[in-house]
């Protein structure tokens, strides 16, 4: 298993947001055009902050709390606590270490991770760390859909080879969103970053005179219900869809076997004007009862995100950015400290807010007119 460089964590580091400035001094701007972009005029982005950040917490005083602990469970798997990696492409992109360091961190303090389909390192190796570590957080592996059948086909023998134990199929992007901030800089990916799991697949878009980009070339190449399926009937592992946004998709996808959903706009980063994913969350939940896995991302930055995210009714959330910074700042170490720095607050809060366990957080915890309501208006 090939280690992580050690480096040491910036001084002053108090919370995940400490770690940005650090960041930035250490990654071209080219590279944090990419990371920290949103589409068009980032309006999702912003209010996927603000929202966590409007919802107040309403605390509950002198009950005993005496053992109690931030354990979840997750697709029949017991978890030390609710916080997974998000996928994140091309990783390499803010550290050498890329993948490798995210894997170490998160084996470390027992967080999931969701390998990105475009990930820099091999996926096998990014495996490793987690498969070593008893009680390591769920190995899960994020699919872009690719019109190649066969080359799925050995894709998905490969992820199950390596150990992962679910596939996460990313719906909110079959085309890149407007973002301005690479536009305007004109993101391009250096020569020696590429996706490597996806090696030997090129296919040339054939387009006619007078095609359109978009609707010739690529949808009819992109996702559909039927390609869900195939996913369904070609693997064994459970199928999880990320970025659906409406009730009547997940009924859909419910119906065809899929497992659970993440409750994503992808950071802001596709749609833009798409509501916050706090606001998304609770209508999605309202229609698929209490029991299917439904996870949340975006603008969780602090402990009480996290408490406010499962008070709406989350199963567990995702960590993005911030994770990348602080993978910039201090490659594994800081990966693996941004994730302490989360449970230490979520702890903090839960103590703070009368809750022993994660299951006593639920719309009480929250303070009334202050959180989204479980029907889109
Ligand atoms: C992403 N995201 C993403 N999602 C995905 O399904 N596959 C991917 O390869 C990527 N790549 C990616 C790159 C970068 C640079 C960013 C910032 C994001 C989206 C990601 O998984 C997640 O949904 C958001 O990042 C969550 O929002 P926050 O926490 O960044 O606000």
């Amino acid at each position: 298993m090939t280690a992580p460089r050690l480096e040491p964590l910036p001084d002053g580091v108090a919370n995940l947001a400490d770690f940005e400035a650090h960041a930035q001094a250490r990654v071209d701007a080219n590279a944090w055009a990419y990371l920290n972009g949103g589409a068009a005029d980032e309006l999702t982005l912003r209010t996927n902050r603000a929202a966590w950040d409007v919802i107040k917490l309403h605390p509950r005083m002198l009950r005993d709390l005496a053992g109690g602990h931030t354990r979840i469970t997750l697709l029949g798997r017991e978890l030390q606590h609710p916080v997974l990696l998000a996928p994140i492409a091309y990783q390499r992109l803010f550290h050498p270490d890329g993948e490798l360091a995210m894997a170490h961190a998160a084996a470390a303090q027992g967080a999931g991770l969701l390998l990105s389909a475009q990930a820099s390192v091999d996926l096998e190796d990014v495996a490793a760390p987690l498969l070593a570590e008893p009680g390591a957080g769920p190995l899960w592996f994020q699919l872009y859909w690719r019109d190649d059948r066969d080359f799925m086909r050995a894709l998905l023998r490969r992820i199950e080879a390596a150990g992962f134990q679910a596939l996460v199929l990313t719906v909110d992007a079959p085309v890149h969103g407007a973002r301005d901030r690479e536009r305007r800089i004109g993101f391009k990916l250096p020569d020696d970053i590429r996706a490597v799991n996806l090696g030997g697949l090129k296919k040339p878009l054939n387009l006619q005179p007078g095609q359109n980009a978009l609707f010739d070339g690529l949808m009819p190449r992109a996702a559909t219900w039927r390609e869900v399926a195939w996913l369904r009937a070609e693997s064994r592992l459970p199928l999880l869809l990320k970025g659906l946004t409406h009730a009547d998709d997940a009924g859909e996808a419910l119906a065809r076997g899929v497992a659970g959903f993440i409750v994503s706009n992808h950071g802001g980063r596709t749609l833009d004007t798409l509501p916050a994913t706090a606001e998304l969350l609770p209508p999605l939940r309202a229609a698929l009862g209490p029991d299917v896995p439904l996870l949340v991302d975006g603008g969780i930055r602090r402990g009480t995100d996290v408490l406010k995210a499962m008070a709406l009714g989350a199963s567990a959330v995702l960590l993005g950015r911030p994770y990348v910074h602080a993978l910039a700042a201090s490659g594994a170490l800081g990966v693996a400290h941004a994730l302490r720095l989360l449970r230490d607050e979520l702890e903090i809060a839960m103590v703070l807010s009368g809750c022993r366990t994660l299951a006593d957080a639920g719309p009480a915890l929250l303070w009334p007119g202050s959180f989204p309501e479980r029907t889109p208006r």
